[in-house]
């Protein structure tokens, strides 16, 4: 996407969906109300399971995790907390990692003070700050902020949306967010392609779901007229490019149209909608020290599908 076009949705969304020659549409805009509840819904299936792996991880190895995080960073670190949404998994730590401060950082900023409202009442002694900001094109952390080594928190495996120069880019900017610190960060791993495309084309259609609410979402940003029905969800596993792909196929020969602007698609032509890059071990921790992160270390679940790194600064 352009610069110009990195603070104004308007103009990104309008800008992918002139792109040639495939349309696309960035995966964060899916988080609307109704998409973030269906990517809640989606992390209740039985075909993903990337979700209840990580909290697997946290779970088994949360203690000695917060025994590394508190070796490199001392006994009550700055948490850091990058698409920090509801809080939660952030908080579920807190027992644990014993952070002096908490920083919420995530697009949907009222989402996150709410949140974060709630959660000072049950944590008075942690200090909480909630930033907004769209890190997906750069992170930096405002200057008004208390300096000094933090944890940075990025769970979830959302690094997998990132092309790999992209992801590199975004740790570095997290390494200097770290400002000696540390790095704590979810990775989904390669592993079959049959588990890994039905994790995005569940047998119910949440995912479906999920995919094509982009295109209501889009229509309340951008003033367009997209007719979801007129739209089918594809998912499929590329194994050369390391990623799962998600689009949107157009079921007929239709135009949308916006204030300012046009498209005309012909039958079963795609927007694309998601990369979901997945990793080996040994391919991430490469990425965190050509992102200039050191002792990259991690731990696993029992079936080895998903990956907590711990790296210092
Ligand atoms: C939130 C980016 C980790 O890629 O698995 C779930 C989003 N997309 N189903 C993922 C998603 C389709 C999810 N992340």
């Amino acid at each position: 996407m352009s610069d110009e076009s990195a603070s104004d949705p308007r103009a990104e969304l309008a800008a992918g969906l002139l792109r040639r020659p495939q349309a696309a549409l960035a995966p964060k805009f899916f988080y609307d109300r109704l998409g973030s509840a269906l990517f809640v819904a989606i992390t209740e299936l039985d075909e993903y399971t990337l979700t209840r792996d990580e909290a697997a991880v946290l779970a088994a190895h949360g203690d000695e995790i917060a025994a590394a995080v508190h070796a490199r960073l001392g006994p009550r670190p700055t948490l850091v907390d990058l698409g920090a949404g509801d809080c939660a998994k952030a908080a579920a730590l807190f027992t644990r990692l014993q952070p002096a401060r908490y920083v919420a950082v995530d697009i949907a900023v009222d989402f996150v003070r709410e949140a974060l409202a709630a959660l000072q009442q049950r944590h008075p002694a942690i200090e909480m700050w909630g930033v907004g900001q769209d890190f997906s094109q750069r992170l930096a952390l405002p200057a008004g902020l208390p300096a000094g080594p933090a944890l940075v928190f990025y769970p979830g495996s959302s690094i997998g949306n990132f092309e790999p120069a992209d992801a590199l880019r975004l740790l570095q900017q997290a390494r200097a967010a770290a400002a000696g610190g540390a790095l704590l960060i979810g990775v989904d791993l390669v592993r079959a392609a049959p588990s890994l495309h039905a994790a995005y084309d569940d047998a119910l259609g949440v995912t479906a779901a999920f995919n094509l609410n982009l295109l209501r979402h889009a229509n309340r940003l951008l003033g367009s007229d997209f007719d979801p029905r007129q739209w089918a969800h594809e998912a499929s596993w590329d194994a050369a490019g390391s990623r799962v792909q998600m689009w949107l196929r157009a079921r007929q020969a239709l135009t949308v149209r916006w204030p300012g602007g046009e498209r005309m698609f012909a039958a079963g032509e795609r927007i694309h909608t998601e990369n979901a890059f997945k990793w080996t071990p040994e391919a991430f921790a490469a990425l965190l020290r050509d992102a200039g992160w050191r002792a990259p270390r991690h731990w696993r679940e029992g079936a080895g599908r998903f990956a907590v790194f711990l790296a210092s600064a």
